[in-house]
């Protein structure tokens, strides 16, 4: 191990360590959670409050990285969402935003070290399937990763995970499984895809857009992925949902790809997004 893997798992410690004294293990009345959640910005408010909630800002938590996004602060938050005890991620950073690879996955990590085991891990993403819609949600059975760089690469933090882990299953078909029932339950359709990680900040090109069609990606987004990898290094089971807030470049005529659009589809799929949300956290 090297320093900086030494460094990052001190960080880890010191944080799970501030997070255990004065979020989870701090009211006797709140079940240890077992399931995290995190939601991107679009979706971050789609929840509202936890039950019981209590809640840090993100620039509270020793080493906790901060978010870029004005006027977006992130918080973690625990509660109980449909009864069931819940850690809940409101806001991520991005690769874009300039972050380290160990700083987008420094809370996924933080999950593990806090007694986390599922992970439902929630994006906006642009449809590159044309059987999508805007407003479908989407199911992530596997992933292709185009930003370059990814959480493992420099020394393996040995205490987490493998130097080698496989992402066969990485978004387990179980989980999936139950989901789709939880779904059915609500009356909800829920499609399945291949989400492509994409750099960002620009939305792709139409001609990337129909290269990645052709590798097989059904959605694109610009997050996830890096989450995922560092989840699946330690051990964390993963449902991945994507919300097609658009169409990917170039397949719908006409229209001009915006932030804007993005954040309107979030809210109008609010509801619909909870619901679901809901089910299957209560049918983990
Ligand atoms: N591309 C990349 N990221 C996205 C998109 C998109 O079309 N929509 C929402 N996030």
């Amino acid at each position: 191990m090297t320093d900086s893997s030494e460094i990052i798992w001190q960080q880890l410690q010191e944080a799970s360590q501030f997070i255990r004294e004065r979020l989870i293990g701090a009211y006797s009345d709140m079940p240890l959670p077992t399931i995290g959640l995190i939601t991107g910005s679009g979706l971050s408010q789609a929840l509202g409050r936890l039950e019981g909630e209590e809640r840090l800002a993100w620039q509270d938590i020793p080493h906790f990285p901060r978010s870029t996004v004005a006027g977006h602060a992130g918080e973690l938050a625990a509660g109980k969402l449909a009864g069931v005890g819940l850690l809940l991620q409101r806001g991520r950073v991005h690769y874009y935003e300039g972050r380290s690879m160990s700083q987008i996955v420094f809370p996924v990590r933080l999950m593990k070290l806090l007694g986390i085991e599922t992970l439902i891990i929630t994006n906006a993403a642009g449809g590159i399937n044309r059987s999508f819609q805007v407003g479908d949600f989407v199911l992530i059975n596997d992933h292709i990763n185009m930003i370059p760089d990814n959480p493992l690469r420099g020394p393996n933090l040995d205490q987490l995970g493998p130097r080698f882990p496989n992402l066969n299953d990485a978004y387990s078909a179980e989980l999936r499984q139950i989901a789709h029932r939880a779904a059915q339950d609500e009356g909800l359709e829920l499609q399945e895809g291949v989400y492509l990680a994409a750099p960002g900040p620009m939305y792709e090109s139409p001609a990337e857009i129909q290269a990645y069609r052709r590798w097989g990606a059904d959605l694109v987004g610009m997050s996830t992925v890096p989450e995922v990898i560092a989840a699946r290094h330690c051990g964390l089971r993963v449902l991945g949902l994507s919300l097609v807030t658009n169409m990917a470049a170039g397949l719908a005529p006409g229209a001009q790809l915006n932030h804007q659009e993005v954040l309107e589809t979030g809210k109008r799929r609010e509801r619909a997004f909870a619901r679901l949300i809901r089910a299957i956290v209560r049918a983990l």
